[in-house]
């Protein structure tokens, strides 16, 4: 392809050449699935370029704290990979894809065991084994685990993997958009911040590991970056969204003080015996889950909290407790250091003598993009997705430490078939006239017009106040209709400046992401007539076994069509792993 050389308009600054640049795969996102998986391509051979959002290392991978689910057995010594899939199937509610959760389930223990070879320091049992703490939902205690630093060390180990294996990054560098020729992906257009400059990538594959849309919510764990771009860079080339309607809310997030509501506390306090009380001192998890208590899954545990923050219930700042001072400040110390300096640092509380206030927080999506279980490729020859930005393992409610060894298992598989996919095929050119809209459209975002910031934080108000834990048809349909007057803003944005380093121009794109990602949730949430995990509506409250169905968006004569797709049946070989009878 000729170098690109136009100019785009607006932008003073930016009458600039886009660099050209060739790689057979471009992976997009640098958390644990784009990292995973570019170790994995290159492996195979492949000539790999990752391109991430932010800085290397600030990845949603850090906020999955408390583990990776493997069945080891080195703590429960029955544990094995047949009730590992047994609880994926019963906790997602039966809409998980069986394959998917069959292939988790048997590698996990494989790639624990290859992290720990990339370097991961895990902790010890006393025999020396890889020490495993209980989670949610989980039959038994299965997560692998570094204090409450368990996404953080793996993010450490396969960065110095990738960084050693010299596979190139740019980092703070948006892609704008995804390129196809001839039916099949050839690359991509990005904007690279820190030098203000335009690039085009050229590529047989691209893998997309952009995680989740955690900021279309007020209240999340997630920081900037989760505003869909997967789901959104996918569906404009011409994939598939699954079960848009599932979003998870973990059970504990801080609530206070105001600049760290919404940060992630752990299940791994409960899963160290933490237990969550009232404000009338009442064990409440008792009345709600009398056997599993607070390790009941995380859709049960956060529907709870919330029921009795509404029953007046709360806390002063609108909570409820959890509280763990009762196992000694060594023990906490010694398995918690993570939440010791969060609530010491932010809210000046000492967790080894006080108890923590806690809400439910949005955490991550098991909705996302529509990919083949073994291959994670995606109906768009050529295109793959990997870890949150995909749908199927964890059906309506995925369990605590699935995403981290989602993110190995799945990381690893697409890295190795868009390899196998990508090497030997000659580079199909971009076409040039794309090229040239691209620009077009990015400069259009800049100068004076309705301001980015405005339209996401509307969206955001939206979502939280009528597609939060409890939804009904009236709430979700008026949500809709204000998507759809914010769309109509969003084709009027602009801002100020040029390309370099222009946060509002990056908000630009978020908020496209943003509301094509909120669309899908909102239709599908209207659609799916029942209740099942994470998808609670007041107006359906029970679960239909009509509704063991998935959710499908696409894009279809200028707009969003749904339709649905039976749940792949599972094979005779595994049925008796599950309890037919709960559909
Ligand atoms: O609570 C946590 O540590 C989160 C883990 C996860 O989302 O997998």
């Amino acid at each position: 392809m000729k170098p690109f050389n136009k100019n785009i308009g607006k932008d003073s600054e930016a009458n600039l050449k886009a660099e050209h640049i060739t790689a057979d795969i471009l992976i997009i996102g640098a958390g644990g699935a784009g990292l995973r998986a570019a170790i994995a391509a290159q492996e195979r051979g492949a000539d790999v370029i990752i391109v991430s959002k932010s800085l290397l290392g600030k990845a949603h991978t850090v906020m999955a704290e408390g583990g990776i689910a493997a069945s080891l057995g080195d703590v429960d010594s029955k544990d094995n990979w047949e009730v590992h899939f047994s609880d994926i199937i019963a906790e997602g509610v039966y809409l998980s894809n069986w394959r998917m959760a069959e292939i988790l389930a048997r590698e996990a223990p494989g790639r624990v065991y290859e992290l720990e070879h990339y370097g991961a320091l895990f902790d010890r049992t006393s025999e020396g084994r890889i020490m495993q703490r209980a989670f949610g939902g989980h039959t038994y205690r299965r997560l692998c685990h570094v204090g409450d630093k368990t996404g953080l060390e793996m993010l450490r180990v396969l960065q110095s993997r990738v960084l050693h294996r010299q596979i190139r990054i740019m980092d703070e560098t948006v892609v704008t958009r995804l390129f196809k020729a001839k039916g099949r992906i050839c690359g991509a257009f990005t904007v690279r911040l820190r030098s203000g400059t335009l690039a085009v990538i050229e590529a047989n594959a691209v893998i997309v590991a952009t995680g989740g849309c955690g900021r279309l919510y007020m209240v999340t764990s997630n920081s900037w970056e989760s505003t869909g771009d997967g789901a959104g860079l996918a569906y404009g080339a011409g994939a598939e969204l699954m079960d848009m309607e599932m979003i998870q809310f973990h059970p504990t997030g801080m609530v206070y003080p105001p600049g760290a509501k919404g940060l992630l506390v752990t299940e791994g306090v409960r899963g160290e015996g933490g237990i969550l009380l009232n404000s009338r001192g009442e064990r409440f998890m008792e009345r709600y889950s009398p056997t599993r208590k607070e390790l009941d899954a995380r859709d049960v545990v956060a529907r709870a909290i919330y029921a009795e923050i509404e029953a007046g219930n709360g806390t002063e700042h609108g909570g409820v407790y959890l509280d763990i001072s009762f196992k000694g400040r060594n023990f906490i110390l010694k398995k918690l250091p993570g939440m010791y300096s969060q609530f010491m640092d932010f809210a000046g509380i000492d967790i080894t003598k006080e108890r923590m206030e806690v809400a439910p927080t949005v955490h991550y999506q098991m909705g996302g993009i529509r990919v083949d279980a073994e291959s994670t490729a995606t109906c768009i020859p050529g295109l793959y997705a990997a870890g949150e930005a995909c749908a199927g393992l964890h059906g309506a409610n995925r369990l605590g430490g699935n995403s981290l060894a989602d993110i190995l298992v799945f990381g690893k598989r697409s890295g190795e078939n868009a390899a196998k996919y990508a090497l030997g095929k000659r580079h199909n050119a971009i076409p040039e006239h794309e090229v040239h809209m691209e620009s077009k459209r990015i400069a259009s975002y800049l100068g004076r017009g309705t301001n980015p910031y405005v339209i996401a934080e509307k969206l955001r108000e939206t979502m939280s106040t009528h597609a939060g834990i409890i939804r009904d048809g009236k709430e979700l349909a008026e949500a809709l209709g204000i998507v759809k007057r914010l769309k109509g803003d969003a084709k009027r944005m602009a801002v100020g400046g040029g390309l370099k380093y222009n946060k509002g121009l990056v908000e630009c794109f978020a908020v496209n992401s943003m509301l094509l990602s909120a669309e899908a949730i909102l239709r599908s949430a209207l659609m799916r007539k029942e209740s099942r995990g994470a998808h609670t509506r007041k107006d359906f409250p029970k679960k239909s076994p009509e509704w063991r169905r998935n959710i499908i968006c696409r894009y279809s004569s200028g707009k969003m069509e749904l339709s649905t797709a039976d749940v792949p049946a599972l094979p005779k070989r595994l049925a008796h792993l599950v309890k037919k009878e709960a559909y």
